[in-house]
């Protein structure tokens, strides 16, 4: 029997210390520190295969390195090759994480289907039987002449399987499901989720292989032992969305072959998910007609410009004021809602006000909150702003409009999805005046969009 070590091992940041504590000493996380069973031999075994010969060991400088290793191929569905950064890299692991029911065994077995004509695929299932596989696969219409499916959770027998089966790319669904019989954990803790990814790791950097682990959101909202799991992996991608809407975003949490900024839009159909090649169109279909309290924004997600609508309903309050923010930093929130008091003279403080981003969206972009301010003092005034209005531009404290990147994408965006007027900051205007196709409206100040949009002029301020 292998000696064992017991290490203590951070949930949060996957810090790891010889001794338990109550507070992580890296973190400062409360309670996060789980304890992880090494066995001695499987240590050594990771020391030496990281090692490697060490006697005809050479070191290498950049210019000597073998740049062909970086060899792409695309996965055949679009939107998953934006966000990977123009396909998958040959020999990657690459970990899909979202929460159970979003669409990643969809997704998933959807590029089996295109990747079989050129490529031989093995799909680990952990979660579905082969029935249920088969099932789904003709579904999908994927016709699976080149997909070999293993239902297993042993990992010995995965790892024998690839062995035997000699494939091109691997999909193990989910990472939570597979277990290492060498380990008395359950399947799904940290100490097993760490070994089975490192082994799955091991064996595909040996064999050339390129391996899409899945992997379930647990309910603080990242994968089990998130930053284990991150370290280790060439990319993180999440899949987003609200299970009651059709749409799904794909967002890269970290790519070690591209850029992190990309998102990919899916819808979910009858057949399995769609590619959303314009997103703007989906996110502002169904926009109410002249209604107050909503108004369009540009943001900018990596090198494709989207239309987002952000909702605001500020009513009275009968308690405590209260905030409720979906797809927008609740901070971020809060702070605008100052602006808006203070700047702008309307005294949104004593109200509820809740602010919600149509589609699933999340605008993490400044470029959004002149829209959300204007959102906001357009329902708490309860009038419309006009259906054919967007507005882009950042809110500083002092109620300044400032001026954001990529212009001449939003407005040509903004144009393209037939809107006739637009608020922008005044600082801009040289670069932009001369854009056909749009009325633009430069502003200053808080103060003065509402002043041009609204018909609203400010009031003495608290
Ligand atoms: P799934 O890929 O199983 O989710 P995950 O692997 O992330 O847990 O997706 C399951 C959901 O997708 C389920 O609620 C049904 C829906 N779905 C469709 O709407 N259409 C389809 O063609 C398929 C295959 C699934
Ligand atoms: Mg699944």
């Amino acid at each position: 029997m292998a000696k064992q070590k017991t290490i203590y091992c951070c949930t949060e940041c996957g810090n790891e210390t010889a001794n338990w504590a109550g507070k992580c000493p890296s973190c400062g996380a409360w309670n996060t520190l789980t304890e992880v069973k090494l066995s001695s031999d499987r240590r050594s075994r990771a020391a030496s295969s990281s090692r490697g010969d060490t006697a005809n060991y050479r070191l290498k400088r950049i210019s000597e390195l073998d740049t062909t290793a970086e060899i792409r191929f695309r996965t055949g569905i679009s939107e998953f090759d934006r966000v990977l950064g123009g396909g998958a890299v040959a020999g990657s692991l690459i970990l899909v994480g979202g929460a159970p029911g979003i669409g990643k065994s969809t997704l998933l077995l959807q590029m089996c289907g295109s990747l079989e004509k050129d490529r031989k695929v093995l799909y680990v299932t952990g979660e579905e039987s082969e029935r249920q596989l088969k099932l789904r696969a003709m579904r999908l219409g994927v016709d699976g002449g080149k997909i070999y499916v293993l239902a297993e959770t042993d990992m010995d027998n995965i790892i024998a399987a690839i062995g035997r089966a000699n494939p091109d790319i691997v999909i193990i669904d989910s990472i939570q499901t597979v277990s290492d019989a060498e380990i008395s954990s359950a399947p799904g803790s940290l100490t097993q989720i760490r070994e089975c990814t490192m082994r799955i790791m091991r064996t595909a950097k040996d064999n050339g292989l390129t391996v899409f682990v899945v992997g379930h959101i647990n309910k603080e909202g990242s994968i089990a032992g998130p930053k284990v799991l991150e370290h280790m992996v060439d990319c993180v991608l999440y899949f987003e969305g609200e299970r009651s809407t059709s749409f799904r975003i794909l967002r890269a949490a970290k790519n070690r072959f591209g850029s992190t900024n990309e998102i990919g839009v899916f819808e979910m159909a009858d057949k399995g998910l769609r590619c959303v090649e314009n997103p703007s169109e989906v996110f502002l279909s169904g926009r109410p007609e002249n209604s107050p309290g909503t108004c369009v924004s540009c943001i900018v997600e990596g090198s494709r410009p989207i239309l987002a609508e952000v909702q605001a309903l500020v009513t009275p309050a009968n308690y405590n004021a209260a905030r409720r923010c979906n797809g927008i930093d609740y901070n971020r929130a809060a702070m605008l809602l100052a602006v808006l008091e203070k700047r702008g003279g309307l005294p949104v403080g004593n109200c509820d006000a809740y602010i919600n981003v149509i589609g699933g969206l999340s605008l993490d972009e400044p470029a959004a909150d002149l829209a959300t301010i204007l959102a906001v003092a357009s329902s708490f005034l309860d009038r419309p702003l006009g259906t054919d209005l967007a507005a882009f531009g950042e809110v500083g404290l002092s109620g300044e409009i400032r001026s954001v990147s990529s212009l001449n994408q939003r407005l040509g965006e903004i144009s393209r999805l037939g809107f006739k007027r637009c608020v922008i900051p005044a600082h801009v205007w040289d670069e932009v005046k001369q854009f056909k196709g749009l009325e633009l409206i430069p502003v200053k100040s808080v103060a003065e969009a509402m002043a041009a949009v609204l018909g609203k002029k400010r009031e003495q301020s608290c």
